[in-house]
């Protein structure tokens, strides 16, 4: 239709109708995308940028890392607040936003393998997954409003972020290439 009323309007050009094919193309590209991200299931937390994006139109594809630390720091803070207040969507909203974070740069995820070396980096890797994994268990416990399971899974992810910090920080901030 769209290419139609072009070809109406002003004379064919070779160049626009293939901007519009291609924008065609670049549409039917994320509607299907799309499709695909509603049907996945929460619990698979490494998605493709694409799909990311569709379960959290927010999260952009990559921050810097301490950017990622900045928010995950506020939503915790977000989670923390709704258990005193048991305000379950205030819970779920932190979890989803720790689930769906931001993902670090290729250019740094090199720079911490670098740093760490393949066996640190490996536990670092696993670190991040579960306090992922805890975030999606938070959510969901948030639906059945359970404040005491809700809690635990809590406190369970708290240990994560906390055992990344203890195990790997230091190693990375006090590198000189960082
Ligand atoms: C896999 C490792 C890892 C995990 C998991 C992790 N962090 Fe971090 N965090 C880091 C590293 C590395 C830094 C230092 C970043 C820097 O200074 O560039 C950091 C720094 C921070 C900072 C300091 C920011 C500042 O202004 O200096 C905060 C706050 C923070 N993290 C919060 C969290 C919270 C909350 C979680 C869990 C929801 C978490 N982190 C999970 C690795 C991790």
């Amino acid at each position: 239709m769209i290419t139609e009323k072009h070809n109406k309007s002003m004379q064919p050009k070779k160049g626009s109708i293939i901007v519009i094919l291609s924008l065609g193309i670049i549409i039917a590209f994320i509607t299907s995308s799309g499709k695909t991200g509603k049907k996945h299931d929460d619990s698979k937390i490494y998605l493709p940028a694409a799909l990311n994006a569709n379960l959290n139109s927010q999260a952009p594809d990559t921050l810097p890392l301490l950017s990622i630390m900045t928010k995950l720091e506020r939503d915790v803070n977000k989670i923390s607040a709704g258990i005193w207040r048991h305000d379950f969507q205030m819970i779920k909203k932190g979890a989803k936003n720790i689930a769906n974070h931001a993902k670090i740069p290729p250019r740094q995820v090199k720079l911490i393998k670098a740093i760490l070396g393949p066996d640190q980096f490996k536990n670092f890797v696993k670190t991040d997954q579960r306090v992922h994994q805890k975030a999606v268990e938070i959510a969901k416990m948030a639906d059945k409003q359970k404040l005491d399971l809700t809690t635990e899974l809590f406190l369970e992810m708290e240990r994560g972020c906390i055992s990344c910090h203890v195990d790997h920080r230091n190693k990375i901030v006090s590198s000189d290439n960082w």
